[in-house]
């Protein structure tokens, strides 16, 4: 019962906020050229333009690439030097090639007309969820969401989304901007909270003049500030590690297999030692130091305990890097070949040992993107 009358306040809510948001809109909207009944075209130009650039410094933009390329069919025909020309001084010229791309894409596969649906449209180069909803909703009338900076604002402050609206959060901000669209009108009203987001809920709020004020969750909890949340960032564990490529007198490679319950659980890896986890910079610096001075004693004293007799050996001098969610972890590389080819036990983080022929590694023995990036760095190659 709570949970139903905590849905309908919620739609009342969004309903609000639509309707006096629209009707703020109709009276003090601003007036842009890419406004007044724009094709799906005229929408993406102007949104791929607005990307990381002013309004002020794109209309003059606008209106000249609209005079020279009116259409997508112009666009698509033209030459990459002339595009590139037209955009010089807009910078992050990429947006332009992405334009010209994209252009060539609808002429070539939508036989020059753009797809109604979002799904089909974000398979256009450069295009992603929110111009996608932009050209739905402005050009095409849709009742769909278009979420940029302006709108994570605006309905984090007035709907008091409080944790991070990029990360856990999410989802519930599409939820409630579908819910806000629902409502219809949708062109204006994504419009207006743009307009909104772009003046009185900008980063500093003036929520004196604000229409929505009287409903506003930041403003009643004097939250204006706070909101959105800043993104939150996860202090990742460093971890250094050394890899041992091992040979045997055969020219097998010793592969071993991480325990189910470790990371990276199942797959097969050259066997390899953590010489130090831990955070921040003076960790780092110890970690490095242990790096030179006890790597090559901690494998003797591994291949001891395994009866492995060591031949020959050396540092690779190679390191890769990978990230995991929690943990920035170091892999550096060394060599060897060994006079013998025992049988090892499982033991710690790995639940068997074989000893494998190299173009098995990855086939038969599957195998993760950190060890793939390993075994890139290998000196010794497929021997
Ligand atoms: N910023 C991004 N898109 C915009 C639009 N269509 N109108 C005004 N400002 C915007």
């Amino acid at each position: 019962m709570a949970l139903l009358h905590f849905f309908f306040a919620s739609m009342k809510q969004a309903q609000w906020f639509s309707h006096t948001l629209r009707g703020w809109f109709l009276k003090n909207g601003r007036t842009l050229p890419w406004r007044n009944n724009p094709t799906p075209y005229q929408v993406w130009v102007s949104e791929i333009m607005l990307q990381q650039t002013q309004v002020v410094t794109v209309i003059p933009y606008y209106e000249r690439w609209i005079q020279v390329f009116p259409d997508v069919k112009s666009l698509a025909g033209a030459a990459i030097e002339d595009v590139l020309k037209l955009w010089a001084g807009l910078g992050y010229y990429r947006r332009a090639r992405y334009l010209h791309e994209g252009a060539k894409v609808i002429v070539e596969q939508y036989c020059g007309e753009f797809p109604h649906e979002i799904r089909e449209l974000r398979k256009i180069p450069g295009i992603g969820a929110y111009t996608a909803g932009a050209i739905a909703s402005f050009a095409f009338k849709q009742d769909v969401p278009a979420i940029d900076g302006n709108a994570e604002r605006v309905l984090s402050r007035f709907f008091g989304i409080l944790g991070d609206i990029r990360g856990t959060e999410r989802r519930v901000l599409e939820s409630i901007a579908s819910e806000v669209a629902s409502f219809g009108h949708c062109s204006d009203v994504n419009q207006a909270i743009m307009d909104l987001g772009a003046s009185l809920c900008g980063k500093s709020a003036q929520c004196a003049q604000c229409p929505l004020a009287d409903k506003c969750y930041a403003f009643e909890h004097q939250m204006t500030e706070s909101l959105p949340a800043p993104k939150v960032r996860i202090e990742k564990t460093d971890e250094f590690r050394v890899a041992l490529r091992l040979i045997s007198p055969f020219g097998k490679t010793l592969l071993a297999k991480r325990s189910k319950d470790a990371l990276l659980g199942g797959l097969w890896e050259f066997p390899m030692v953590t010489l130090s986890r831990g955070r921040g910079k003076e960790h780092r610096d110890n970690a490095l130091d242990l790096l030179r001075e006890s790597r090559d004693a901690r494998w003797r004293a591994w291949c001891h305990e395994k009866n492995l007799c060591l031949k020959e050996w050396h540092n690779t001098e190679k390191y890769i890097s990978h990230t995991f969610t929690h943990i920035q972890m170091r892999v550096d590389l060394d060599e060897g070949l060994c006079n013998n080819e025992p049988a090892i036990l499982p033991n710690g983080d790995y639940e068997d040992f074989r000893w494998v022929e190299y173009d098995e590694i990855g086939t038969k023995y599957p195998i993760s993107t950190l060890m793939k990036k390993i075994m890139r760095m290998s000196v010794l190659g497929e021997s």
